[in-house]
């Protein structure tokens, strides 16, 4: 089973790389750990599924509003949130490899139980008394904290002044703005903030493809409501996770919710529901959806001096809004369509790979080729007809590579959902072939009908 599991990411890993979805970053030196490049239809899907997001959370609605703030922020945000004290988590290294892993992972591998609640020094107490070695067979060294921003300086100076991190999340861009659209826009609570950007952190094992990395892209609201209101808007946001899952095309089988309990929830939540995924290397956290209270807002408050609050017009009530906050990683949407769209079958007696990418987020929503590329008058036409479908449906490619056999090939493997021909047929009365991507079924049609089927 672990083995079929393995076999199906090593297939989606390679399967990214040859058809241009998503490559090692900087991978001509020999790459850098926990950083991808996404080529040009990876970037297709992940602006297909950020702009689901965007329509569906912040544009879709009027009590929302979009920002984008800055990556690097003053390092006193950090200090506010939290970040600079407690965003640790606890690191042991082989001490001959000098690799280092993440001691809690290590020794829940050793077969040891109720790491989640141990201590630095319980953990690092079991380390040397069982003599649990690393994923190499070396021996480990002691068990640290380890900060897991990435750091950063600003200036021509150097020094502690200059230090600065890269946003371990987006949240906090919009904690700091709170205040700004408040004094914008007046809003009526609740309301919310949207961003979608990319965050940083220095994960010290980063793996399983795009699931574990170093920079991504985090999708994030913060939605600020009156205290004793928070439950109603709790499950109101986790109805929406789950309705985006859906438009995504997520099959819903393989989402899970996880309530997380007291220890293993972030210090600033009240209450956490994890979305897991069936990937295949096991059921992982997805998204995140938690109820933070009024913990950001009023550390910002102490940090930064200023009143970030909000007065009710009706009650005149003032008060610091409580938040709720669906936070959905990008890049793990990505892995999930992926690995949960990749299906092999047989058709008219040949295996194949194909993607079964819902059509909303297909990179190219339909392929236009001439039966052969060396007849002008296939050629001629084919090129009308993609301009024609073109003004209607904007993921669209050219395609006239290779035979046609290979051209299906090639189209399922990115998952394309049509497959337009024109043969000696059309050019005699209009009509062409379209291909429909799972069934493999080709029915003739006029152009006007292709744009309807597709559109
Ligand atoms: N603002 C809340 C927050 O950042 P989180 O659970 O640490 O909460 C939210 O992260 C989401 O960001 C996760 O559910 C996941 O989708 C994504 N994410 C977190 N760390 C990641 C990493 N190293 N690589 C890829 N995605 C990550």
């Amino acid at each position: 089973m672990a083995e079929k599991q393995n076999d199906t990411m090593e297939k989606v890993i390679s399967l990214c790389k040859r058809r241009g979805f998503i490559y090692q970053g900087s991978e001509i030196y020999g790459g850098l750990a926990g950083t991808f490049d996404y080529g040009p239809l990876g970037v297709t899907l992940k602006n297909r599924v950020k702009d689901i997001w965007w329509k569906q959370f912040v544009e879709g609605r009027e009590d929302m509003y979009g920002v984008d703030a800055a990556i690097i922020m003053n390092k006193r945000v950090w200090e506010a949130s939290g970040h600079v004290g407690g965003f640790n988590d606890p690191m042991v290294e082989d001490l001959k490899t000098k690799k280092r892993y993440r001691a809690d992972h290590i020794l829940e591998e050793a077969g040891i139980e109720g790491v989640p609640e141990m201590t630095l020094e319980q953990m690092d107490a079991l380390i040397k008394e069982k003599g649990v070695k690393s994923p190499d067979g070396n021996p480990l060294g002691d068990v640290r904290q380890f900060n897991m921003m990435l750091k950063t300086e600003m200036g021509v100076l150097g020094g502690e002044d200059a230090v600065s991190y890269l946003r371990p999340e987006t949240a906090q861009g919009m904690f700091v703005n709170f205040k700004n659209v408040v004094d914008s826009f007046s809003p009526k609570l609740p309301f919310g903030l949207g961003q979608i950007g990319k965050a940083f952190r220095n994960e010290i094992a980063p793996r399983d493809f795009i699931f574990r990395v170093r920079e991504f892209e985090q999708m994030e609201v913060e939605y600020f409501v009156h205290p004793d209101t928070w439950k109603e808007h709790f499950a109101h946001w986790q109805k929406e996770i789950h309705s985006f899952i859906k438009t995504i095309g997520l099959p819903e089988d393989m989402v899970h919710e996880l309530e997380v309990e007291g220890e293993d929830r972030a210090h600033y939540s009240e209450r956490t529901i994890d979305f897991e995924f069936d990937y295949p290397f096991g059921r992982k956290e997805l998204y995140g959806l938690a109820y933070r209270t009024d913990y950001d807002l009023k550390k910002h408050m102490e940090h930064s001096k200023q009143k970030i609050q909000f007065r009710d017009d009706t009650t005149n009530e003032v008060f610091v809004p409580h938040v709720i906050e669906p936070s959905l990683g990008l890049d793990r949407t990505i892995l999930a369509i992926l690995t949960s769209a990749y299906t092999e079958d047989i058709v008219d007696g040949n295996e194949r790979v194909f993607l079964k990418l819902a059509k909303e987020v297909a990179p190219i929503q339909v392929a236009v080729s001439p039966l052969l590329k060396n007849k002008p008058e296939l050629v001629a036409m084919a090129r009308e007809v993609f301009e024609e479908i073109k003004k209607v449906v904007p993921r669209i490619m050219f395609d006239d590579n290779g035979n046609i056999g290979k051209r299906y090939r090639r189209q399922d493997e990115i998952g394309t959902p049509y497959c337009v021909v024109i043969d000696y047929d059309s050019l005699e009365d209009g009509t062409v072939t379209i291909r429909e991507r799972d069934t493999g079924e080709q029915k003739r049609v006029s152009v006007a009908e292709v744009v309807g089927i597709i559109a």
